[in-house]
């Protein structure tokens, strides 16, 4: 049977992959939030989580204004990345997970959940960014299953409605029968609005981080609009934690985490969370 190894979630400022790819990890201001990923690479070794199902938001790489799914899923063998955010990145192909993305495909519409079904997608730099965190070396011995959530375009998902997504998710993985070691993956936030920097909310950040670990139905009980007045308008990604977090149910074990504020235009923060007793 497949089984829920951990969750994390992250932020992918494309700033932090130009650093890994120019091997600056160790320089200011990057220091501590990679530094912070230590005992995550020490946890990948140990736990060798077989396939990473990633929630993100796509930035207009998959879909734009005029074709705008709330929920997408990939069910490709391969996804070729694009953009990162900083001119052409160089062409990789991410290896996909296609009978498990099938399986959750079935699930997730059985469910009540009409996913829209991607055949091909492009990875974009919210998968590349937290991949390359997971997997420096630019070598991830993992599969992938992107997930798209529009945190964009109104109208968007409620924060319970991804929250229940992410659910809908975990009891899909629970009834896949291949054994597998699966890592939720929530990429996204917090607090950021592009164009607007200086628009980071730490303690509401840190308060996000604590639910997320402690309650996160407590934030399931935001409005979009709230969200967009506390944490600006791309702080709609902490969206993609809590679907991560709805998958990996139940009391958790806080594994590794960071905040550090600022790493461009938001603050930077990392969990990794455990299933207590796994
Ligand atoms: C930044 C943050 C994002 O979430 C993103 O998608 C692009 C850029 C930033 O802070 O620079
Ligand atoms: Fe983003």
């Amino acid at each position: 049977m497949a089984q829920i190894a951990g969750g994390l979630g992250t932020s992918h400022v494309p700033m932090i992959g130009r650093a890994i790819a120019a091997g600056t990890q160790a320089e200011v201001p990057f220091a501590p939030f990679f530094a912070a990923y230590d005992p995550v690479h020490a946890w990948l070794d140990a736990r060798k989580p077989d396939v990473a199902i990633i929630f993100y938001n796509d930035h207009g790489l998959n879909f734009a204004l005029d074709n705008m799914p709330t929920f997408a899923i990939g069910t490709a063998a391969a996804y070729p990345n694009a953009d990162e955010g900083w001119g052409p990145p160089a062409p990789r192909c991410i290896r996909g997970a296609p009978e498990l993305s099938w399986h959750l495909v079935q699930s997730l519409i059985a469910d009540e959940f009409d996913v829209s079904v991607c055949r091909e997608m492009l990875f974009d730099h919210a998968g590349i960014t937290a991949l390359d965190l997971l997997y420096p070396d630019h070598d991830a011995p993992i599969a992938v299953i992107p997930i798209v959530l529009n945190a964009v375009q109104p109208p968007l998902p409620t924060p319970l409605r991804c929250y229940k997504l992410g659910q809908a998710i975990g009891r899909a993985i629970n009834s896949f029968e291949q054994d597998v070691s699966v890592l939720l993956v929530g990429s996204g936030g917090l607090s950021h609005e592009l164009g607007e920097f200086g628009k980071i909310n730490e303690p509401f950040d840190r308060l996000t981080m604590d639910r997320i670990e402690h309650d996160p139905e407590a934030l399931t009980r935001y409005t979009n609009d709230e969200i967009v007045d506390l944490a600006g308008a791309q702080g709609l990604e902490l969206m993609t934690w809590l679907a991560m977090r709805g998958a990996v149910a139940g009391a958790v074990d806080v594994v590794a985490s960071v905040y550090q504020n600022p790493i461009s235009h938001t603050g930077g923060a990392m969990m990794l969370l455990e299933p207590r007793g796994a």
